[in-house]
């Protein structure tokens, strides 16, 4: 029976569904929840002590749906939480950190730009993977008011460009050949940024790694879903369920919930 039980996935909003996207591509056979607390988006301004906090009550929502294993699809809450999850909660964590590593191993420039919130930029986690790589110059943004475009589902406007201009171009003018994306809202923006930044600067962000992760502690702790049922797939949401579900795509289960 575990193994039909769901993977929980959180974040602060709808931009974890990218990490779900990566995860459901690979793992089409598995159940799934998705919460998005976007009530309390966005958690890159909080402090530490309030993203533990959530983040404990997120996990504790999906484990009293039976998750077999969660997926902390943010950077924000990774960065600062996954340490205090896995002491307190007996169910395998995934998390999602900025990929600085790839980036920085294959940089020619020597010189990377990483986007993300204020909480990951911040944390002791990104500090020490940034120390990894002392040769690379790492050119740091926090994305002001990004997350909260997203979440009111303004993707397309001018403020979203503007913004994504005095973010990108500074970058661009230090010669990155790497633009890390360190936040899960941030694919999202793909479109935009490309707009921005010149072709021969490559983006990457964690959700492949982060899904492929996945498999490999399921298979590990022989969780893999393997029934032939249909895998069901369910949102839910703390706040207006439209914009998720346009992130999503129609026929989708999004289910409001005040949690
Ligand atoms: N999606 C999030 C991340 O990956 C959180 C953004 C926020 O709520 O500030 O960091």
């Amino acid at each position: 029976m575990k193994k039909e039980c769901p993977i929980g996935l959180f974040d602060s909003g709808v931009g974890g569904t990218s990490i779900w996207n990566e995860i459901h591509n690979l793992l089409p056979n598995e159940n799934t929840i998705y919460l998005a607390d976007s009530k309390n988006a966005p958690y890159g301004q909080k402090s530490k002590e309030e993203i533990i906090d959530l983040s404990f009550k997120n996990t504790e929502f999906l484990l009293n749906q039976n998750c077999k294993i969660i997926v902390v699809a943010c950077n924000t809450a990774t960065t600062n939480a996954i340490k205090e999850l896995r002491t307190k909660y007996d169910v395998p964590f995934i998390g999602i950190e900025p990929a600085i590593k790839p980036a920085a191993l294959q940089s020619k420039t020597q010189t990377i730009g990483i986007l993300a919130t204020k909480g990951t930029l911040n944390s002791e986690l990104f500090h020490k993977s940034v120390a990894n790589h002392p040769d690379v110059k790492i050119i740091e943004q926090i994305g002001h008011g990004l997350v909260q475009l997203i979440e009111n589902g303004d993707i397309d406007s001018a403020e979203m460009e503007e913004l994504l201009k005095s973010y990108l171009n500074p970058m661009v003018e230090k010669n990155i050949d790497y633009l890390v994306l360190g936040c899960s809202h941030y694919p999202y923006l793909i479109p935009q940024i490309k707009k921005i930044i010149p072709p021969k600067i490559k983006i990457i962000d964690s959700g492949e790694a982060v899904a492929k992760q996945t498999q490999k502690i399921l298979e590990q702790n022989n969780l893999l879903n393997l029934s032939k049922r249909k895998s069901s797939q369910i949102f839910y949401t703390n706040s207006e369920p439209e914009v998720l579900k346009n992130i999503l795509g129609n026929n989708k289960t999004v289910i409001y919930k005040n949690f």
